[in-house]
């Protein structure tokens, strides 16, 4: 008998470049998502994809240097297998359709079904989460947080899931009945968006080093720091943490216009304090805001081009590449064919 696993991408409400600065964050699992068939058995993960060339072959007693399998997709299988270290190996296939380069994750959502078909304990969310969060740096080289794998992993159907980056602690907040969410593709696919995510990042550290870990900053502290580049992204830090939290409650009270509100305010934060907007998202977002039924909209995930999400009344009609809407789905699966 064979195996599935389902692993979904996710978009982020709010809290962008917030997890790795150990802030909030508050994703939802998609409906989009890469699927893997096959059996388990032998010695190697042996993969093919019908998105990309090539064949993943991974021994699974000595998976290598990640960064250096190839094809190129199959780094990210040879860093699962590395981190797992699974006594079976895999033969099957990858299939998804889930946009790469999209800012949907969909790097998170491969190794998440690479791990799940692998056996991976998704019981322990968090300890999977973090396990291919360094498979993530090892494949790629990417520093990133841990909320793409961990939303995929542990999200709950019809929930957003908000993760408190420090503790680790997480929580799945009921998302509105009379809402849902549209995902909205720019036409950009994300270049250059490994280099300056780590410039991002590096950028918060040193904002660390003026003024303490960002996460306790106020607002009179961040106007401490001398550099006007590093004041803006702790800015941005700071204030999308507190967006996390007002989010969090308007969509538990119901307050749809509000949260709309704070979805238009982090995207102009995106832009102005993190640097991380385009004009291509930025119009969609001017575009989309008139809309009768729409509440709000903001580019997700790290930026660079890639996809905005809109908060809006179901069925609300919008003029615009839709790659996906609905509302929150559930999160990573493995079943029996
Ligand atoms: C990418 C990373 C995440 C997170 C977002 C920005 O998706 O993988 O960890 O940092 O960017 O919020």
């Amino acid at each position: 008998m064979g195996l599935r696993a389902w692993a979904p991408g996710r978009v982020n409400l709010i809290g962008d470049h917030t997890d790795y600065m150990g802030g909030l964050a508050l994703p939802m699992a998609i409906g989009l998502g890469t699927e893997i068939t096959g059996d388990r058995g032998g010695n190697w993960v042996m993969l093919g994809s019908d998105g990309f060339e090539g064949v993943a072959e991974i021994p699974i007693d000595d998976p290598g240097d990640p960064a250096t399998a190839r094809p190129p997709w199959a780094r990210y299988v040879a860093a699962v297998v590395a981190e797992v270290r699974p006594v079976d190996g895999l033969v099957g296939m990858v299939h998804s359709n889930l946009p790469s380069g999209s800012g949907l994750a969909s790097s998170a959502a491969l190794e998440v079904a690479v791990a799940t078909a692998l056996g991976i304990d998704r019981v322990n969310a968090v300890a999977a989460a973090q396990a291919l969060q360094r498979a993530e740096e090892a494949a790629v080289g990417v520093p990133c947080g841990i909320m793409d794998q961990l939303v995929s992993l542990a999200a709950v159907e019809g929930t957003a899931l908000r993760i408190d980056c420090d503790t680790l602690e997480i929580d799945h907040v009921p998302f509105p009945d009379d809402a849902e969410v549209v995902v909205i593709h720019s036409g950009q696919h994300r270049e250059l968006a490994a280099s300056a995510y780590a410039e991002r990042r590096a950028q918060c550290e040193q904002a660390e080093l003026v003024i303490g870990p960002l996460r306790k900053a106020s607002p009179l502290d961040v106007e401490q720091i001398d550099d006007p580049v590093l004041r803006r992204r702790a800015r941005h830090v700071t204030t999308e943490n507190q967006r996390v939290d007002a989010l969090t409650s308007a969509l538990a009270d119901g307050q749809l216009g509000y949260a709309g509100e704070l979805l238009v305010a982090s995207h102009a934060s995106m832009r102005d304090d993190f640097e991380v907007s385009t004009p291509a998202l930025d119009e969609i977002v001017g575009a989309v805001r008139g809309v009768p039924g729409v509440y709000g909209a903001r580019v997700t995930g790290a930026g660079f081009g890639g996809c905005v999400i809109v908060l809006c009344r179901p069925k609300t009609r919008l003029n615009m590449p839709v790659v996906w809407r609905g509302r929150p789905a559930p999160g990573a699966s493995l079943g029996l064919t």
